[in-house]
């Protein structure tokens, strides 16, 4: 396990350069391989998750590779295999998407039962009843999703609990189905609006990504693209939090901040300072938060995704605040971790109580999720004394080194030899321009 030494107390400053959406990037890696030919994507991230997703499809016969200038060329015209290994498949959520891809492509898939981040149960039925409304003969056998089709059929289907994932994994199926598929109560995340952008740009027709209905009209063939995709919101709001957790200044560069409303506004509440520009924020905070209540919830909600990294400010605001979870059944295994530095948090059926404290000491923790990870770290630097946060290398799976760009705005912390540079994880997949021209 990877560890980072971080010696709490110092205030952020400084400028950061905010990287590609995990979320989107994991989508659309997927839909590029639906196109006959090579996509080129850039401002995809060089997460773990990422690389993990980039198996995925080479398991499946999709060329994956980076160029020099850090894009990511996918070409879906030599997918032939119907089943990614278990190895990859099982590291992440997203691998699923596998399943919408190859129901498109060939009409038949057999794609373990996905990992992911330990957040409580995530299954896949919301997923395997959407393809079954498409046509698909769809069951679980031996820990594998099987389907198989001869042709899906556009229809109207319900999506349940408006759930991200399945939102995204139907419309990679429904895009070349015969027909007209409408999705209704589809999920509205950022996420599946760049995902709906990118396939219209292919040549898909699909409207209404952003709201809760998706019309999607099927068309015989995707061509390929060259598209970037938006910028990470929760890697943004991570360092907004930061920032109101350890007072300072600093200026995000490269953000929406449409897709960052609710967050914003908690922000403010808690008294921290946000200036919003085109595509940067400026955000300053030089006290103690207030305590706010947060309560998570879908788009254009609060994310889930910086529940915990609110609960690690909450901890020393000024007053007892209650973060409710609605999504994840098991998002707080990370609370234990932040008593051990001082936090007073109870713990009631899905809400957290937090008592803020005046401060947090440093000590051991153990990263159990990635967004636990950031919620850890945001601890540490707020703390008084060193931490030692292990199990590090799981923040790398949806931030690039999330401790170079603190240290880079004051912070201080020491990472140990064995977690990789973003570049080095993803030298399997670097391709040089001279061989690209010989292919
Ligand atoms: N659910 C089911 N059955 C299903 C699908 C979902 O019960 O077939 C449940 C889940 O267990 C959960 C709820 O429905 O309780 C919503 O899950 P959703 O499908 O929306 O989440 P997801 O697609 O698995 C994505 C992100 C998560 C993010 C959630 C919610 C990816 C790869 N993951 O997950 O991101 O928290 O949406 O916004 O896009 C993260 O980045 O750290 C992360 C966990």
């Amino acid at each position: 396990m990877a560890t980072l030494r971080i010696r709490g107390g110092a205030p952020l400053y400084g400028h950061v350069s905010v990287g590609g959406s995990k979320n989107s990037a994991l989508a659309i890696l997927a839909a590029a391989a639906l196109a006959d030919g090579v996509c080129i994507l850039e401002n995809i991230p060089k997460h773990t998750d990422i690389l993990v997703m980039c198996r995925v499809l080479k398991d499946l016969g999709v060329d994956v590779w980076i160029d020099e200038k850090g894009r990511f060329h996918v070409d879906g015209s030599t997918l032939s295999n119907d089943q990614p290994s278990y190895e990859y498949a099982r590291k992440i959520r997203a691998s699923i998407y596998a399943a919408g891809l190859l129901l498109a492509r060939l009409g038949r898939a057999e794609v373990p039962l996905p990992g992911g981040c330990a957040i409580g149960s995530r299954g896949v039925d919301f997923h395997i009843k959407g393809f079954q409304q498409l046509g698909a003969q769809v069951g679980i056998e031996h820990g594998y999703i099987k389907a198989s089709s001869t042709g899906l059929v556009g229809t109207k289907i319900y999506v349940n609990r408006a759930s991200v994932g399945t939102t995204i994994n139907l419309m990679l199926a429904a895009c070349m189905a015969s027909g007209t598929t409408i999705l209704e109560n589809a999920a509205k995340e950022p996420e599946v609006v760049d995902l709906a952008i990118f396939l219209n740009s292919m040549g898909a027709k699909i409207r209404g990504a952003g709201t809760d209905i998706i019309k999607i009209q099927g068309v015989k063939r995707l061509h390929p693209v060259e598209y970037s995709i938006i910028s990470d919101r929760l890697e943004a709001g991570t360092f907004m939090i930061a920032v109101g957790a350890c007072g300072g200044e600093v200026t995000l560069h490269n953000i929406v901040p449409e897709h960052l409303r609710t967050p914003i506004a908690k922000l403010k509440e808690a008294g921290v300072q946000v200036e919003v520009g085109d595509s940067e924020l400026f955000v300053r905070s030089f006290q103690r938060p207030h305590s706010v209540d947060v309560e998570t919830a879908v788009y254009p909600g609060f994310p889930t995704d910086l529940q915990q990294p609110w609960v690690a400010m909450m901890t020393i605001a000024d007053g007892t605040s209650v973060v409710k979870e609605t999504i994840f059944s098991d998002r707080f295994r990370y609370v234990d971790e932040l008593r051990r530095m001082g936090a007073d948090i109870k713990l009631e059926q899905e809400s957290a109580i937090v008592r803020g404290v005046e401060r947090l000491t440093g000590a051991p923790v153990e990263v159990s999720d990635l967004r636990a990870g950031a919620a850890l770290v945001i601890a540490a630097l707020a703390a008084d004394g060193e931490t030692h946060v292990s199990g590090a290398e799981i923040l790398n799976r949806g931030y690039e080194r999330i401790d170079q760009k603190l240290v880079s705005l004051g912070a201080n912390i020491v990472a140990d030899d064995s977690l990789p540079q973003p570049w080095e994880a993803f030298s399997e997949l670097m391709r040089p321009a001279r061989v690209q021209m010989e292919l």
